[in-house]
């Protein structure tokens, strides 16, 4: 059996910059998890003793806290800044971006669009930077009919969206309200790794995802996946392998999300050899 990397797989820049941020600061803590894998944080505590913390109240006076790669709610990013910690920011610039245009935009008076999951830290943190009352969260563009909007939005995604998804809201808006700002601040980290998923997905017969079960960026890549390859599994690491999945198989792609560290994906490689060797 053949076994293929994606082209283009596993850590974006935001997560590599974060993941060295927190390895200069041997000590440091991080507020709510640095990345989506627990293996990767699991490493950083053996060897750069890297803690996590997952409340305000537990952090002492004396820590160095890393913020996350999908970043805080604002008024928890002032309450750190405000009790004298040493704070390592290792948001993302490009959640940055939407956190900056959703604070300007709301401040002009425009009504604010956020397409994206509720529920998702990047989400929640994107919204607490609105000053409007007006800002919304949608999931889809027919949400748009049922929010009370004014006549003039300004629209952001999640940076892991789908483009064509997107677009379906951005067009709903359109053709419904008088003056619509469409900020795309979707990453282009997710569209290389799914690009290069797809293109590897059409051509295999049995496709291994990895990556965190909870990462937004990692299911859809499973989901494109398994459009393509219906023998396609999304795994955390190697010990989920089992090797009945490679019977009568001839070619093996590998994908892996932003958050993946490359000696994941190594081991995953190396343990799918050794099974179709056995
Ligand atoms: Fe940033 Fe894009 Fe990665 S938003 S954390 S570079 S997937």
């Amino acid at each position: 059996m053949k076994i293929e990397l994606a082209s283009s797989l596993g850590f974006c820049f935001g997560v590599e910059r974060a993941i060295e941020l927190a390895q200069n600061n041997k000590g440091s803590k991080t507020y709510g998890p640095l990345i989506h894998n627990k293996d990767e944080i699991d490493r950083l505590k053996t060897q750069f003793n890297v803690g996590l913390v997952n409340d305000l109240s537990d952090i002492g006076t004396d820590d160095t806290i890393v913020v996350r790669t999908h970043g805080i709610e604002k008024n928890e990013l002032s309450l750190l800044k405000e009790s004298g910690q040493n704070i390592i920011d290792a948001t993302c610039p490009y959640v940055t971006t939407p956190q900056n245009i959703v604070s300007n935009m709301s401040s002009k008076g425009y009504s604010i669009v956020i397409f994206g999951d509720e529920d998702h830290p990047e989400i929640k943190g994107v919204t607490s930077y609105s000053e409007a009352k007006d800002t919304f969260v949608i999931s889809n563009e027919e949400e748009i009919d049922t929010l009370p909007l004014k006549s003039k939005v300004a629209v952001v995604s999640q940076t892991t969206k789908k483009f064509n998804d997107y677009s379906k809201v951005v067009v709903k808006l359109l053709s419904t309200k008088r003056e619509v700002r469409v900020f795309n601040t979707i990453c282009n980290a997710t569209f290389e790794n799914q690009d290069a998923a797809l293109e590897l997905a059409q051509k295999s017969d049995i496709m291994i995802v990895i990556g965190g079960k909870h990462s937004s960026n990692t299911k859809q890549l499973f989901n494109i996946c398994k459009d393509s390859c219906h023998d396609s599994y999304l795994i955390e690491n190697e010990q989920e392998l089992l090797q009945e999945w490679f019977v009568n198989k001839e070619f093996c792609g590998i994908s892996a999300g932003a958050s993946t560290p490359s000696w994941v994906i190594e081991n995953v490689k190396n343990r799918i050899m050794d099974m179709i060797d056995e």
